[in-house]
């Protein structure tokens, strides 16, 4: 017999894991577990406790408290009151409490390995040789990130006191990102794990008593989604991180509008994992183990949708069905299992409900013929075939064991395919030619691309999504900006009422001729769908001149136009430059009559400051145009990870009204100056703006499509913008009202929102009216990750 005969035949005996020394810790607990407040367990208010359970064996683990609002209240009252201690520390003092909780977990990573495995289903292999070594990485990276802090960030801020919520899929992974920046950045934690999963997290509540960490600084609350609800919405929080459901992402938007908490969401995806002919189809299969059957599927970011170039289509599904009939299924704690048990029965009747529905719809549904263990939940690793892209199973997250496989001929329709779907937060491709790998990776709407790899993570590369997947980044410098926020701008006062800039009657020129403009659509001027427009009067009363009064079919026809600036994204930066150069130059050519019937509406002292700090403005995105450029990191594989600057799309924009001109330039700038293409709402002060802008455009080579401008009343235009699911987002400067409304009315497609949360920006100022702050939120991060080396 061969040695490869050997192996094809070759039993596999059981290599469990001894679970002795984790039971004996939940043991030492009497299996019952309080909150984690203050730095001590506190029973649940309400005196509620839930079972959490081995899904592999269906047995009862442990009961956990149920959070109520008065526990989450607590909690919260508990990191405030840390706040201050914590921040007074050095950094040094903070990078050492990351450091501690880094070695603590290493220390303790077998006895949270195993008790990750038994309350998650996952394999052993999987806890002890991925989450695990991930959660320290992180503290240890972020260790890192609290000792440079003053450096690398001058003049930011932490947030304060954060909420966490996390799922149930990587539960001590998705502690440690969002814990260690957190922590790194000077912030004190409320953190509410899944209900599945919340004993990882107590655990961890142990080893932040063990290495010292001051009291509240960390606060855990068990509990159910009703919890989560509770701490979403306190008032006594300044920022929420969620992973989880896109559709409790929504929930967590809309209940955070009104208030002036940060934000970041990582929710689901649908990501595609493509295939081109020349890519090596051994390596490709292997990839796809990890892509959609790591973690029983249950992850995020699982290649579900396999997209394969026609040719090979055929062998490459024979290759994957014979590796498909080599997983072993089984006890998570056997290490010798690729598959563990699924979470709860209610994901496990949800995936069998999905991939019911999909075969109704045509699809081939290809199972191996391994035995499931007789008790459990447990799915088989399954191939859909034949899907159709726009069936269920091609659409919506299954969250399981479960790949949809589709084909196509060129690699243009491999990423229509691709990205034909709301969701985009990974991508894999596997190709021979790098130039069609990273050509293909360019194209994805898709916060991390992997090429001929998957599923790779580290600390210093940042994870996020595009679109529905949510928005924010973990991880990286970028990540950190999340829990981190412009001094200055925390301070800023209450936005004034609309008239108090108005000029005195003294400074008021008198231009001499009426004005009418237009509205700006794809390079045009056009006349409002509605046919009315608005007399716009300088505080003296006189008529200054007219403006449309644009509505929902001028925004439409807006992005439709905007929508069409591809062109200018993939414009070199140094070409964006010039261009913003140019509109300098113009601008300064037409300064005088422009100062001069911009003082009819703002005084003349105002008007000439505003043409010569947008002249300046306008030099200096376009030096930044080619200089913010993204990063390579080196994780630890061999690969780099190379974190590309994208622009978000299409933004709609409402600009300020109190400086017509420069508040216009102070938003566009930078989204144009990062390739976004831009519907703008002019100052409802004075919209007559419009019209000296877009002559401006028009001499100035800026496509037509890139810059649209509608004039009109700024709240109602507003809410279209925040409602248009074509739209990536939406940038509103506005009073309180007005943001509340852009955040609440922006969950449709869940677009970025960034608003001045009703806050006064001077921006006749540097500081607060230009530069990376501005940038940073004109940008996505992608990272794609590229191997290297045979
Ligand atoms: P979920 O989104 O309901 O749960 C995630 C976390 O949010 C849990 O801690 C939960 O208690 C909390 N939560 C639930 N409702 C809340 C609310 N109204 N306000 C604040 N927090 C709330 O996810 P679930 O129901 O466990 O899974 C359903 C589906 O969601 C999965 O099948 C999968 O498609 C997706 N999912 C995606 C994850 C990801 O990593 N992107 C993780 C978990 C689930």
């Amino acid at each position: 017999m061969s040695v490869i005969e050997k192996f094809r035949t070759m039993e596999y005996g059981p290599a469990p894991e001894d679970p002795k020394e984790s039971l004996h810790w939940l043991d030492l607990h009497n299996r019952r577990f309080a909150h984690f407040i203050a730095g001590e367990w506190k029973a649940p208010s309400e005196g509620k406790y839930f079972e959490t359970f081995d899904p592999s064996t269906g047995d009862k683990i442990a009961e956990v408290a149920q959070g109520s609002a008065a526990d989450i209240d607590a909690a919260v009252k508990a990191a405030r009151a840390a706040l201050k201690g914590w921040q007074a520390l050095t950094p040094h003092s903070r990078a050492k409490f990351l450091y501690a909780l880094a070695r603590q977990v290493q220390k303790h990573s077998r006895r949270l390995a195993v008790l990750e495995t038994i309350d998650n289903g996952k394999p052993i292999r999987e806890s002890r040789d991925i989450d695990i070594p991930l959660v320290a990485r992180h503290f240890y990276y972020h260790a890192g990130w609290a000792q440079l802090l003053d450096q690398e960030f001058p003049g930011y801020q932490t947030c304060g006191v954060v909420g966490q919520i996390i799922p149930w899929n990587f539960p001590l992974l998705m502690l440690a990102w969002k814990i260690a920046p957190a922590l790194a950045t000077g912030n004190t934690v409320v953190l509410k794990p899944a209900e599945y999963t919340p004993l990882t997290a107590l655990a961890f509540a142990e080893i932040c008593n063990e290495v010292g960490l001051p009291k509240g600084v960390v606060n855990i609350v068990t509990g159910d989604g009703s919890t989560g609800e509770a701490l979403a919405k306190h008032p006594g929080v300044d920022k929420i991180a969620f992973t989880g459901s896109t559709e409790v992402g929504r929930a967590i938007r809309r209940a955070t509008a009104s208030s002036h908490k940060k934000l970041s969401l990582e929710l689901g995806g649908k990501s595609p994992f493509i295939i081109f002919e020349d890519a090596d189809l051994d390596g490709a299969v292997e990839g796809l183990v990890d892509a959609i059957w790591f973690n029983q599927g249950q992850v995020c970011c699982a290649g579900s949708r396999l997209l394969m170039q026609e040719s090979i289509a055929e062998k490459l599904t024979k290759k994957l069905q014979a590796r498909m009939s080599t997983l072993r299924v089984g006890a998570p704690l056997d290490k010798a299992i690729d598959i563990g048990a699924i979470v709860a029965r209610v994901q496990l009747e949800r995936i069998d409900r999905l991939v019911k529905q999909g075969v109704a719809e045509g699809a081939t549904c290809w199972q191996p013929d391994v035995v499931l263990p007789s008790r459990g939940l447990f799915y088989k690793p399954t191939l859909l075939s034949n899907v159709q892209p726009a069936s269920i199973v091609a659409q919506q997250e299954i969250f399981g064991p479960v790949l949809a496989a589709m084909t196509f001929r060129t690699p243009k329709e491999a990423v229509e395919l691709a990205n034909n779907t709301v969701y985009g937060l990974a991508a894999s491709v596997w190709s021979e030619s790098v130039n069609v790998a990273l050509h293909v990776a360019a194209q994805l709407k898709a916060g991390v691309v992997w090429v001929n790899s998957t599923n790779l993570f580290d600390a210093a590369c940042g994870f996020g999504g595009y679109r529905e997947s949510g928005f924010g980044r973990e991880g990286g410098r970028e990540g950190l900006r999340e829990y981190l926020e412009p001094a200055w701008f925390r301070k800023a006062p209450p936005l004034r009422a609309k008239s108090a800039k108005r000029p005195d009657q003294a400074e008021v020129a008198n231009p001499t001729i009426d004005r009418t403009v237009k509205l700006f659509i794809g390079g045009k001027q056009a006349r409002p769908d509605s046919g009315y427009s608005l007399e716009i009067r300088g505080k003296n009363g006189k008529l200054l001149g007219e403006s449309p009064l644009g509505n929902r079919k001028d925004v439409r026809n807006a992005v439709e136009a905007a929508r069409k600036a591809e062109s200018w994204s993939k414009a070199t930066a140094h070409n964006r430059a010039q261009v913003l150069y140019y509109i300098a130059e113009n601008l300064s050519q037409r300064s005088g009559e422009i100062s001069s019937r911009l003082a009819a509406a703002v005084g003349k002292k105002q008007a000439t400051q505003e043409l010569k700090t947008s002249i300046e403005r306008l030099f200096s995105y376009a030096a930044w145009t080619d200089k913010f450029d993204g990063a390579v990191h080196n994780p630890p594989f061999r690969n780099i990870s190379i974190a590309m600057n994208e622009p978000l799309g299409t933004v709609g924009v409402i600009c300020p009204a109190q400086t017509p001109l420069l508040g216009f330039f102070s938003l566009v700038l930078p989204l144009i100056a990062a390739g976004n293409s831009v519907v703008a709402v002019p100052s409802e002060t004075y919209p007559l703006i419009a019209g000296d802008l877009y002559q401006v455009f028009e001499t100035s080579d800026l496509p037509g499509v890139v810059v649209n401008i509608v004039t009109g009343r700024a709240s109602e235009l507003l809410k279209v913008l925040a409602e248009h699911d074509d739209l990536d987002a939406v940038w509103c400067y506005g009073d309180a009202e007005m943001c509340a409304t852009a955040k609440a009315l922006s969950v449709g497609n869940l677009k970025q929102v960034w608003t001045n949360e009703g806050r006064e920006i001077d921006f006749f100022h540097k500081a607060q009216g230009e530069g990376p702050w501005y940038l940073e939120h004109a940008y996505q991060v992608k990272n794609i990750w590229v191997p290297y080396g045979e």
